[in-house]
């Protein structure tokens, strides 16, 4: 996919504020810190657009950014991070809620798994939400570049199985690896040609 043009549009807290314009959206769903802005970035080819941080909670309002004029990327805030407060978690949660549930133009979820660790509850949760309301999934494994290709076969076949899916891409924001598989699939998806 060759990307001539990636614009931030507007990072919402509220539905008033998300575009009106009716293009398909990708949203990146995942928990917190597992790479979704920096996926972003990388399939953008942007260093920046999206931002990123060591620490989790880095994004807390949902962030759209407009591709090749057409269609959408979505930043979404992550889930299951602890260390903030009660009141805080369940303003994102509705928030999420907010997007997740109404949005029509909502074509594709990308659901991202840290490629070193098992699925949590929450994510199972997400992927079994998401199929339930009819929003086709696809699975990504972050943060592939943090293991040997010997330890990364293994976490696949484990991953694949606790998900119950084969439609797993591994990924690294680093290397670029997965890059133009995901693509491919995206771009299918949502019947946008090459
Ligand atoms: P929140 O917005 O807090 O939910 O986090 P996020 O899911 O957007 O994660 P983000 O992209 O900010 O990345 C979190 C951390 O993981 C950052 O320090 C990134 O540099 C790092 N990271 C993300 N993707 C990769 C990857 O593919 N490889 C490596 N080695 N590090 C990564
Ligand atoms: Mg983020």
């Amino acid at each position: 996919m060759k990307v001539t043009e990636a614009k931030f549009i507007c990072g919402a807290v509220d539905p008033r504020g998300f575009p009106k314009d009716g293009l398909p959206e990708i949203a990146f769903i995942g928990r917190s810190n597992v790479g979704k802005s920096s996926l972003i970035n990388s399939l953008l080819g942007t260093k920046k657009l999206a931002r990123t941080s060591n620490t989790p909670g880095r994004t807390q309002q949902i962030n759209f950014f407009k591709v090749n004029g057409q269609f959408y990327f979505v930043d979404l805030p992550g889930y299951g991070y602890a260390r903030i407060s009660k009141a805080q978690r369940q303003e994102l949660q509705r928030l999420l809620e907010k997007y997740l549930a109404p949005r029509d133009t909502f074509m594709l979820s990308i659901l991202l798994v840290d490629s070193r660790h098992l699925p949590t509850e929450l994510d199972l949760q997400m992927k079994s939400w998401l199929e339930q309301h009819a929003r086709p999934v696809l699975v990504v494994l972050t943060k592939s570049d943090k293991l040997s290709n010997n330890e990364l076969r293994n976490q696949l076949i484990e991953i694949r199985a606790a998900l119950g899916t084969d439609q797993v891409i591994p990924y690294s924001a680093v290397t670029g690896k997965g890059k133009e598989a995901l693509w491919n699939s995206i771009l299918t998806q949502i019947g946008v040609g090459n």
